[in-house]
């Protein structure tokens, strides 16, 4: 952030719903197998959403530990990075702000699809900076299975549910925890590669959905995952030569856990050694906005990362959408 306030990391925290998956679990109803799906994606299991539970229930969960986390009840405003919201209208961020008992704060939703968290970063530091609020909590949430046509093999073994937040005040920009230059791009030339075809204004204009399978989300994976490569490193790349970091400088990368693949070819590439890359896709797979927090909170918790640690963190995802930023990790407690 130039010449304003930063957003500090003050709090952390994650929720995974208790519905655990395995591959085999998956085998029993798709063609796909344990190995093809951990040899191609790095995934063992992951957690879902149980019948009648929304990405509220997931958002309110990890906000309760992140705000737990900050020591802290109370936020100047939420934003919630989703592309699972409980309904197209309103917005979800209101009524998980109503539910944490935060009164009636600015809540909002960010469309980011897999870059939320990213999104939702540069989101908060602008909210801190024009000093809409103090502090912001920042939510990433999603309940990617209730989109994804569970009778597609390509798209059911890959993504999962879940939710991380973080608690962002305002500080200054030589903190530890503050968030370092942001990099951010889209491109929608390439929208077509991830999407939901039906249920916006494009399809209700022109009548009933006729395609029952256009209501789940598509990707086309093998050229989504070339993007995701090229562009979570040149963002990386970016975000480190804005913060003044080497690549050498870097104590740990968190990517967004999209294949386990792409997250040693984007090491690779970097430069960064495997034992600084932080993952957990093999526990929860591909949670969407979630994965980065999800991630930071895992990681927090068991110890991979400690206050101190030179943090780059990237993400790529629909749009198409992507970013980076760095930080050094606080001395915060995940919950
Ligand atoms: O989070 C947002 C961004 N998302 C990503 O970055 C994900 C990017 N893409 C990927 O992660 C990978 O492309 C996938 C995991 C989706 C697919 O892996 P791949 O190595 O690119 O496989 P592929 O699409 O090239 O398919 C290889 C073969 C195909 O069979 P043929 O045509 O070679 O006979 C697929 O039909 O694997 C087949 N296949 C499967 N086989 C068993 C595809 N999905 C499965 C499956 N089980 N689940």
């Amino acid at each position: 952030m130039s010449g304003g306030r930063a957003a500090v990391v003050a709090g952390i925290g994650a929720y995974t719903p208790p519905g655990l998956v395995t591959n085999d679990d998956l085998a029993q109803r798709l063609d796909t197998s344990d190995a093809w799906i951990r040899s191609r994606t790095g995934i063992a299991e992951r957690y879902v959403v149980a019948p009648g539970t929304a990405t509220s229930d997931l958002a309110v969960e990890a906000g309760l530990r992140a705000l737990k986390s900050a020591g802290d009840e109370h936020v100047g405003a939420v934003v919630l990075a989703t592309t699972t919201p409980d309904q197209p209208c309103p917005a979800t961020a209101p009524q998980v702000a109503a539910r944490l008992g935060l009164g009636q704060v600015p809540a909002f939703d960010v469309a980011a699809v897999c870059s939320g968290f990213l999104y939702g970063l540069a989101t908060a530091s602008g909210l801190l900076a024009a000093g809409v609020a103090d502090s912001v909590l920042l939510i990433a949430a999603d309940a990617f299975t209730t989109i994804v046509n569970p009778e597609d093999r390509t798209t059911a073994v890959i993504f999962a549910d879940g939710a991380g937040a973080v608690v962002l005040r305002a500080g200054s920009a030589g903190e530890p925890g503050a968030v370092g230059p942001l990099v951010l791009g889209s491109d929608g030339e390439l929208s077509h590669l991830i999407e939901v075809p039906a249920g916006g204004s494009r399809q209700r204009s022109s009548g009933p959905v006729t395609d029952p399978e256009d209501q789940y989300f598509r990707m086309l994976g093998r050229d989504t995952y070339r993007h995701a490569v090229e562009r979570m490193t040149g963002a990386s790349q970016q975000a480190a030569q804005l913060a003044g970091w080497s690549i050498g400088d870097v104590d740990r990368f968190a990517a967004h856990q999209a294949n386990a693949r792409i997250l040693d070819s984007v090491s690779e590439r970097l430069g960064v050694p495997a034992e600084r890359q932080l993952t957990n896709i093999a526990r929860v797979g591909n949670t969407g906005a979630a994965s980065i927090p999800l991630l930071l909170s895992q990681a927090a918790a068991d110890g991979r990362l400690t206050a101190g640690h030179r943090v780059l963190l990237t993400a790529f995802g629909g749009g198409l959408s992507w970013g980076a930023t760095t930080l050094v990790w606080p001395d915060v407690q995940s919950v």
